[in-house]
């Protein structure tokens, strides 16, 4: 069941909903009801704030209590959600105590909200994100999917355009999440492409796929060889949303492999099973574009896919081969586990003749970055740093961190191959770094550009408040906030 986020001018006192919401900051003195809290505490006579003194509420981010009403309003409950200090970034916690609201009034049908009121701006549209974030889940393969119960939040008194801004995040955020959560033997690079010839379609833009015929036309040997190995074969996809007076042009790129089973150089049974994963830059990047004809930002976005299995077939690319990728770059080949800078090199070079002032790629690219940032954090490599600052902006604005990584010249060297012009591995350590700078081979000269490694951060393996446990669709709202501040 989809979520439903409607404005309602209601006052917290009349709304009839199944819980009320408010929120609570932490204070030297015990927590402050925020907004119209003190309100709804004057109309239960003081009750709520006794309720929580007498529970010692903290107002800790991500904490839910419930108070019963006993008639004073028409909501039978108050959801208290603790927003921390009144210091911290407000729109953030706002958006993770939505989150952590939806999934503890599970009871509820239809929810009055009031956490924004009295936040900075943006609060609105924080609150519409959080509870499709904390309310998501993916039953589709479910028999009999349980029941959240929640169908309805009312956001009362609040800007609809804002909210219907949250709203669109929000449903980008999921729709990602649900692609990457879809099992591989149903999410093929052709189904993959097919999904955002629809998204491209039902926002009003225009799509094309390559099929292995035209990728061979073309000179797409980075990705025909990665898809060699496997039954399925490999596809490009290109989305345009173009408005009719673009102040900017950008391309983003997203890693599709659908399934990585290491190919020849294959991977274990353990660091195989999440491997359905590993299209989540391209699940950022459809999720990110579905929601542009919504937003209507000033800029030409370019979306690039390039789409592949990577699998140990009889014709699988062995270590040793060396491929001449799209604009005539020679790569060789050693360790095939290493597949999704190959696809990427053929789309960053591609996307470097197409005008655009600037390309963020986003790709579940290496191990490394897991072991340096761990699972909460995305790594952000630019050539660079005005580009670097604006995404660090946007995705601080969003709620998503974000660390950057240097690229290295002084690591160049492990590049370098005796057979063609570059390896695409080096050394044992700085794996991240490496990759990046495989990549940025493949980049046009003086043309801005950055890349996500979300390894970590593309899926979870315990559920938080914002997220189930499975895809998260990390780097979805970051793309669409830094287009929006381009545009
Ligand atoms: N898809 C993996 C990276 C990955 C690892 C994503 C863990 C999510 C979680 C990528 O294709 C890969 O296998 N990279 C290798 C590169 C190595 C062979 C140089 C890696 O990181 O081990
Ligand atoms: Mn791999
Ligand atoms: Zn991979």
């Amino acid at each position: 069941m989809t979520l439903e986020i409607a404005v309602s001018e209601e006052s917290p006192l009349e709304a009839s909903c199944d819980a009320l919401v408010v929120g609570a900051h932490r204070s030297e003195d015990g927590p402050g009801l925020t907004g119209k809290g003190p309100a709804v505490d004057e109309a239960m006579e003081g009750r709520l704030v006794c309720h929580l003194e007498a529970i010692g509420f903290k107002a800790d981010p991500g904490k839910v209590v419930l108070v019963p009403t006993l008639g004073a309003v028409p909501a039978p409950v108050v959801a208290v959600a603790g927003l921390g200090s009144e210091a911290e970034a407000q729109t953030s916690r706002i958006r993770r105590a939505a989150a952590a609201c939806a999934r503890s009034l599970g009871h509820a049908t239809v929810v009055g909200s009031t956490l924004h009121s009295g936040g900075p701006e943006g609060s609105a549209a924080a609150a519409a994100e959080g509870y499709l974030l904390g309310a998501y889940r993916f039953t589709s393969h479910k028999t009999s999917p349980p029941d959240n119960g929640l169908s309805r939040v009312l956001v009362l008194h609040a800007q609809a355009d804002e909210v219907a801004r949250g709203v669109a995040y929000g449903s980008a955020t999921t729709l990602a999440r649900d692609l990457i959560n879809e099992p591989p033997s149903i999410l093929t690079p052709e189904v993959l492409a097919a999904r955002a010839v629809e998204i491209a379609t039902s926002g009003g833009f225009a799509s094309k796929v390559w099929d292995v015929d035209a990728l061979r036309e073309d000179g797409f040997e980075g990705i025909l060889t990665v898809g060699r190995g496997s039954a399925h074969p490999p596809r490009l996809i290109r989305l345009d949303y173009e408005p009719r007076e673009p102040k900017a042009k950008v391309a983003l790129v997203g890693k599709g492999v659908t399934f990585d089973s290491g190919g020849l150089s294959l991977k274990d049974a353990r660091n195989m099973e999440t491997m359905k994963t590993d299209m989540s830059g391209a699940a950022a990047v459809l999720g990110a574009m579905s929601a542009l004809a919504a937003l209507r930002p000033q800029v030409h976005v370019v979306g690039l896919i390039p789409a592949t299995e990577n699998m140990p077939g009889e014709n699988a690319m062995k270590p040793g081969d060396v491929i001449k990728h799209y604009g005539g770059t020679t790569s060789e080949v050693l360790n095939t586990d290493a597949e999704g800078r190959l696809i990427l090199a053929d789309a960053l070079a591609y996307a470097s003749e197409q005008g655009v002032e600037a390309i963020v790629d986003v790709a579940t690219l290496t191990g490394a970055i897991v072991v340096a940032l761990g699972g909460k954090c995305t790594g952000l490599f630019s050539n660079d740093d005005s580009l670097a600052q604006e995404l660090q902006i946007a995705s601080e604005e969003e709620g998503e961190r974000t660390w950057q990584m240097p690229l290295l010249d002084d690591y160049v060297s492990e590049l370098e191959s005796e057979v063609a012009d570059i390896k695409h591995i080096g050394g044992r350590y700085g794996g991240s770094i490496l990759a990046a700078l495989f990549l940025r081979k493949f980049v046009g000269k003086d043309i801005p550009w950055a890349h996500l490694d979300i390894a970590g951060t593309a899926r979870s393996d315990s559920a938080s408040d914002e997220s189930p446990k499975g895809g998260t669709g990390a780097a979805t709202r970051t793309l669409l906030a830094w287009i929006e501040d381009r545009g």
